[in-house]
């Protein structure tokens, strides 16, 4: 499974990244506001530090606004990844890019009806919203679980993007079911090498290794 870094903060993409986590970042209009930071500008910066796939996502919702928007974005650098939201546009847009040779990420996935309309439109990557499903009283993996028998019914190579992770259960599930990858907020990425026997053990082996008045390092 590929992680993906789901934020425009490059503090903590330079982190994870150099921790060799990060294979790839998605953004979104609501991470580049929580940024602060120019659009232009952030993206740039995010798609110098890793050499994976960097989402950026059109704001336009019609598809010439979408086409526009995406030349400008896909000339920031050959790492673009061209994020559409899955609506008819957004899958128009969708099969010109991929015909053009862009990678793309189909967002904002509900239901695996969605999901077959975007690996028809030639997406690279399809992103179903676990997190947001479970807040409405769904369960967000039976998508993943839906999407992934679809694809695989069908051969197709869109890859699935477990994305609106909220926990270690979402990772850890998604990876079970078999998503191609998931996109993870920083604070889930590093939380993933939690574990509280890892800590009881490692003071206990330090508490012993004291005893013993040894060094490996002399
Ligand atoms: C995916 O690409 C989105 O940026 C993100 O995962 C949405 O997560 P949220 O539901 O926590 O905002």
């Amino acid at each position: 499974m590929k992680f993906f870094v789901d934020t425009a903060d490059v503090a903590e993409i330079r982190e994870l990244n150099d921790l060799g986590l990060v294979d790839g970042v998605t953004t979104n209009p609501s991470l580049i506001a929580k940024s602060g930071r120019d659009i232009m500008e952030v993206t740039k910066e995010i798609c110098g530090i890793v050499e994976g796939p960097v989402s950026a996502e059109v704001t336009a919702t019609d598809f010439d606004g979408m086409m526009k928007e995406a030349a400008i974005l896909a000339a920031i650098a050959d790492n673009i990844c061209i994020k559409l939201p899955l609506t008819l546009p957004g899958l128009k847009a969708c099969k010109a890019l991929t015909s053009a040779g862009h990678q793309t990420n189909v967002t904002l996935c509900f239901s695996s009806a969605q999901a077959l309309l975007a690996a028809k439109a030639g997406a690279t990557y399809i992103s179903p919203f676990i997190g947001r499903l479970d807040d409405i009283g769904m369960d967000g993996m039976d998508l993943i679980r839906e999407i992934r028998a679809i694809y695989d019914n069908y051969g197709f190579e869109t890859q699935i993007l477990a994305a609106s992770i909220r926990s270690i259960n979402h990772v850890q599930q998604a990876a079970i079911i078999g998503a191609d990858v998931a996109t993870i907020p920083p604070a889930t990425m590093k939380g993933l090498v939690k574990h509280p026997l890892t800590d009881k053990g490692l003071d206990a082996f330090l508490a012993d290794w004291a005893k013993t008045g040894q060094k490996i390092v002399k």
